[in-house]
């Protein structure tokens, strides 16, 4: 894992299985990556991911969010002290299936990041996969955003497409959709991290860009 002292240090808040956690952890591990994966916290004390972050040596902590009820604000004081306590920068939500108060937001405001499963700003919330397929899109992807009070809206880092085949269930779908997702969160919180990504108003704005000449067109006719 890089140590420079520079490195922003990064909790991944997470409730399942963390396929995108590991995508940070391993991202994190280059020498030139300027950001430590310090913390990973779930909201579940059986989310998948805590073991495979513990193995790797990172520090975890469970804080049920059950065990609050509807109190969700005491819930974040809590986790507000853990994100205190490990002196965290930056927070990076990766299947984290809790709904934030704007109280929570406003502490991480410009330096808290989420991952969906779809280009926003088309199909906030749930079943995304579902929802492209019912529609007849022919492109589909995921988007790395800053985190405001507004559930999946925020300034967009960084967004990722695929192809939609006809012969797609939600399931192949959200596949390849996942792993656009385990490339582009690492690349969009390099840039966060690295101060490269400025929030301009609604939009961010970046020194990288996409190759300007690149289309994905689909279906392709040859
Ligand atoms: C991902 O599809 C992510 O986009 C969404 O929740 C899912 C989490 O998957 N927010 P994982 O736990 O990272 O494997």
């Amino acid at each position: 894992m890089a140590d420079n002292m520079a490195n922003r240090r990064v909790a991944v808040l997470i409730s399942g299985r963390g396929s995108n956690m590991t995508a940070l952890i391993d991202a994190a591990k280059a020498d030139d990556f300027p950001a430590d994966i310090a913390l990973v916290l779930s909201n579940k004390a059986d989310a998948a991911g805590l073991a495979v972050a513990a193995q790797q040596g990172i520090a975890t902590e469970t804080i049920e969010s059950r065990a609050f009820g509807k109190d969700r604000e005491a819930f974040e004081r809590a986790m507000q002290d853990k994100l205190t306590e490990h002196n965290i920068d930056l927070v990076c939500l990766a299947g984290f299936m809790r709904l934030l108060t704007p109280w929570f937001v406003k502490q991480w405001e410009g330096r808290m990041i989420n991952i969906h499963p779809a280009l926003l700003p088309s199909y906030r919330g749930l079943h995304t996969h579902e929802r492209a397929l019912a529609d007849g899109v022919k492109i589909h992807g995921a988007t790395v955003h800053f985190v405001v009070p507004e559930m999946d809206a925020g300034p967009i880092i960084m967004q990722g497409a695929i192809a939609v085949l006809d012969d797609d269930t939600p399931e192949t779908l959200a596949a390849r959709v996942l792993s656009v997702e385990h490339r582009i969160y690492p690349d969009a919180l390099r840039l966060v991290a690295s101060g490269e990504a400025k929030i301009a108003g609604a939009v961010c704005r970046t020194s990288a860009s996409g190759s300007p000449d690149d289309a994905l067109i689909s279906p392709s006719v040859i």
